[in-house]
């Protein structure tokens, strides 16, 4: 059983990552009334986030999930609020009866450096790099990934990275990132983990 990282946030909220060893047969077997995605990788992705779902909440209602005009999936009742991200050969997703949650799994490219630029406004530049750590893609890495989910609690679209998202930290670091969210005027903690070869980000509220 692939489980590749778990955990228990809180009393409403569960997290999972999952590292994809199965086929889409047996996804296609645990998880009812999928969408079909064309590209044999992204739907065997899409099939594990879906998988994930029950599997950390067994009663999660697959039949009930609707997908906005954003693309966010969700459940109109809000049983459960939920997020799912995908990356290789792996998914994550955080499910909540009660947070708003967001999550997101990056694998650290070195092309990430040259769009930092576009994510990444001059104070946070100044905060998280020094001449060491300027051209570190998983560092990078984990501040886009940061935003992503930032972007993923949101879930209604037109959030501008660099204008919208302002990170910051304190240290000792602790597996966290501070988070000023303009555009509702929130004030958030995003919890992260590094891996080898794999950034896990993810936020509730
Ligand atoms: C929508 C987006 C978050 C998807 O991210 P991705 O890296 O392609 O893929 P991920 O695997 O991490 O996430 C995909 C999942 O996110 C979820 N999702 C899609 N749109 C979403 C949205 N608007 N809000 C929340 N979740 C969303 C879905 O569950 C999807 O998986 P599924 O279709 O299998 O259910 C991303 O494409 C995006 O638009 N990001 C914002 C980019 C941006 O605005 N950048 C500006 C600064 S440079």
């Amino acid at each position: 059983m692939p489980v590749f990282f778990q955990q228990q946030i809180n009393e409403h909220t569960r997290l999972g990552v999952w590292k994809i060893e199965e086929t889409e047969e047996f996804f296609k077997g645990n998880v009812p009334g999928h969408r079909d995605v064309t590209h044999p990788h992204k739907r065997l992705q899409h099939l594990a986030g879906r998988f994930l779902l029950q599997f950390l909440f067994p009663d999660f209602p697959y039949h009930l999930i609707e997908i906005a005009d954003t693309r966010k999936p969700f459940l109109p009742d809000e049983q459960y609020h939920f997020s799912i991200s995908h990356c290789g050969d792996y998914a994550a997703v955080i499910v909540s009866s009660k947070n708003r949650v967001g999550v997101d799994v990056e694998e650290p490219k070195e092309k990430i450096l040259r769009i930092a630029e576009k994510f990444m406004n001059e104070k946070e530049f100044t905060n998280f790099y020094n001449p060491l750590t300027a051209h570190d893609s998983q560092l990078t890495t984990l501040l886009w990934s940061a935003k992503e989910s930032v972007f993923k609690w949101y879930g209604n679209g037109g959030v501008d990275f660099k204008q919208h998202i302002h990170l910051s930290i304190h240290l000792p670091a602790n597996e966290s990132i501070d988070c000023y969210f303009s555009k509702n005027n929130s004030t958030l903690k995003i919890h992260y983990r590094q891996f080898e070869g794999l950034v896990l980000a993810w936020v509730l509220s």
